[in-house]
């Protein structure tokens, strides 16, 4: 495959971009053009962001699956479409070229349909990082069914909302996960969930621990069983449903400032057009590379840049079932090594941690094969930037900072590999279609240099287009905060060349090794404890993770003096419970009241600054009910 929208200098960058603000729907026609349609569509955009109405190419029919794997076919047939890397090194790889993956995805596809899955239907895939995986998403894309991905971290009563809120018929597990030294109980976690879930009437289990599990008459079934139904009744390879522009693809569930995690909710065309175009711009893509992006399919990076975006590029993409640290802080660098790797995309946290182990997991490693680097979750720090520079990367591989999150499906602000100029900490410029814009604390848009709220002024292909089941949520989280702008929650800087550096979240919503974590989820999972009256979480710097989580807890509790860290593990225990182990606090202070103001608003800011180590400059703390409190807290820093 080539790609004629593949930009190659900063000059060509430039004109690209203006061309995509000045003449957005031509721009975006001629990439579309290059895509397989059934249809063709009537108009290529029609938007209103006050009502949150965004259609991108009306009219237009196709099915993602026919993009990312039968148009391949002809060429790549023989080409590895998936390196399966598994998290014991001694346990043999798994390569499953593009022709595999057509028989593999369209005959779970007919499993999907045998269990009477339909167009539209929602579908729970709760797995770990196996083909399996990938070939579920790609199934259900292929029947037109919406999967939901959960990712392993989340606790039995968090898939167990999710199920709810999507009304999700459908599960799709494993009997366990492998992830490092543990071995995660996907299906038990799924059977205590399916306790507050009547509603769902299939569960198909893919074998992969071996964990003895418990199935369900009537509900359960084995993925390896169906595989034999389909093959002994002989149906042909599952025809792919034709799919609407504007039709769901996918549900992810993310957490925001307020509330329970929202289902963020993209859709078919433009999703497809915009990861792919982004994937192979910002990574330099060449047909044959070994791309390697260590997220897990849970979480968007996964959806957009292991699935779709290289599928539909016909990349060979690189899925790995373990962690960084098993068995040992090499193993990223024996991956590179084993597979010959060209381009790996991984985050900040990851490299911090590995960094930390210093040299010695490096040596003996060949990574002369890569070409590019990719880093995203959260801003990338100096220290971090040039160790992955110099000690991966040896100084000659450009490193693409790429800024995004799960609702702007696709990277928004990045470097492009030799095209664009990199800079350490900067995600630099935005991709061409994309109009960023920073606001003032009045919402005035500021223009040239300056810092403030991050925002998006006019649509993208693989924008949000709704919150599965509230519409009216979306637009008041992302669209009202600013007139006719999606507002990123996100602060930045930009120079006077038009370069942005990314400073953080601005709102109640922390970064913890690149997951987002919403400070309010966790104090509701806090203050289910017993003994636990009110608590008020905040982020402070953490040297791996980026933020930690650090919760004051007002504890009413039995409790004898001395119990106090019995009391920090059960609470601890609660929250793994409620959310899942990815919440845990990193720090407990237990407190006799919290900073209030005479309305009975928390003072987070006071909080934060407590936690940040920096007692000395509250601000004013003269409106508060009742200053004391901030002397003892101050007094109780962990
Ligand atoms: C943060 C992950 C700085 C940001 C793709 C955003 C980043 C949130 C970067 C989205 C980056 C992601 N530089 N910050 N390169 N990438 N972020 O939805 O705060 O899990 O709002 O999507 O991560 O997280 P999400």
């Amino acid at each position: 495959m080539s790609y004629p929208y593949q930009i190659k200098s900063f000059e060509e960058y430039k004109e690209v971009y203006e061309r995509s603000v000045r003449q957005p729907q031509n721009f975006w026609a001629d990439i579309a053009s290059n895509f397989q349609w059934r249809r063709k569509w009537d108009t290529v955009l029609e938007w209103n962001f006050k009502d949150l109405d965004v259609k991108w190419f009306k009219g237009a029919k196709l099915n993602i699956t026919e993009n990312c794997i039968d148009r391949h076919l002809e060429k790549l047939g023989n080409k590895p479409a998936i390196i399966w890397e598994p998290n014991n090194p001694d346990e043999h790889y798994r390569i499953l070229t593009y022709n595999d993956l057509y028989n593999k995805v369209t005959q779970f596809a007919n499993v999907l349909k045998n269990n009477g899955v339909k167009k539209g239907d929602r579908i729970c895939l709760y797995m770990g990082m196996i083909p399996e995986l990938a070939i579920a998403v790609l199934a259900c894309a292929r029947v037109g069914a919406i999967h939901s991905v959960i990712f392993g971290g989340f606790s039995a009563r968090s898939i167990a909302d999710r199920l709810q809120n999507a009304n999700a018929e459908f599960v799709i597990t494993c009997d366990g996960a492998f992830r490092g030294g543990k071995d995660i109980p996907l299906k038990s976690l799924i059977d205590d969930a399916l306790e507050s879930c009547p509603f769902v009437k299939r569960v198909i289990v893919c074998t992969r621990t071996r964990t003895p599990i418990s199935m369900i008459k009537g509900r359960d079934v084995w993925w390896e069983d169906e595989i034999k139904k389909v093959e002994t009744l002989g149906m042909a390879p599952a025809v792919a449903e034709e799919m609407d522009a504007e039709d769901p693809l996918f549900i992810l569930y993310t957490s925001g400032s307020t509330g329970k995690p929202k289902g963020v909710v993209h859709t078919c065309a433009g999703y497809m057009i915009y990861t792919t175009y982004s994937f192979v711009n910002a990574f330099n893509y060449k047909q044959g590379d070994v791309y390697f992006c260590t997220a897990d399919i849970g979480w968007i990076t996964g959806h957009s840049y292991v699935v779709y975006g290289p599928l539909s590029a016909g990349a060979t993409t690189l899925m790995f079932e373990g962690v960084p640290t098993y068995p040992d802080a090499g193993r990223f660098w024996d991956i590179v090594d084993k597979h010959r790797v060209n381009i790996i995309y991984t985050a900040p946290t990851a490299i911090r941690s590995l960094m930390s182990f210093g040299d010695e997991p490096l040596q003996g490693k060949d990574l002369s094969t890569l070409k590019v680097l990719g880093s995203v979750g959260e801003p990338i720090n100096e220290e971090a930037w040039h160790w992955f520079h110099e000690k991966i990367g040896k100084g000659k591989c450009p490193l693409v900072d790429t800024w995004w999150q799960t609702e702007t499906g696709g990277f928004m602000i990045s470097n492009l590999a030799n095209a664009t100029p990199e800079r350490t900490s900067w995600a630099t410029l935005p991709l061409p279609g994309i109009q960023p814009a920073l606001v003032d604390e009045n919402g005035n848009e500021i223009e040239g240099a300056g810092s403030g709220n991050l925002c998006i002024k006019f649509p993208w292909p693989s924008m949000i287009r709704t919150t599965y089941g509230d519409h009216e949520r979306c637009k008041q989280t992302y669209f009202s905060t600013y007139p006719n702008k999606y507002f990123t929650g996100d602060g930045a800087l930009r120079d006077e060349d038009g370069n942005y550096k990314i400073t953080g979240r601005v709102d109640d919503v922390l970064n913890v090794s690149g997951h987002r974590i919403g400070t309010a989820e966790v104090e509701n999972a806090i203050n289910m404890h017993a003994g636990v009256v009110e608590s008020a979480v905040v982020g402070y710097p953490h040297d791996i993770k980026g933020q930690g989580i650090y919760a004051y807890v007002i504890y009413n509790g039995n409790h004898n003096a001395g119990d106090e860290d019995l009391i920090r593990k059960d609470i601890t225990a609660t929250v793994t419970r409620i959310i899942g182990p990815i919440s845990k606090p990193d720090k407990i202070q237990f407190v006799s009241g919290l900073p209030k103001t005479r309305s009975g608003k928390i003072m987070r800011r006071i909080l934060r600054k407590i936690a940040e180590n920096e007692t000395e400059n509250l601000g004013d703390t003269s409106t508060l009910l009742d200053p004391k409190v901030v002397e003892e807290i101050k007094e109780g820093k962990l």
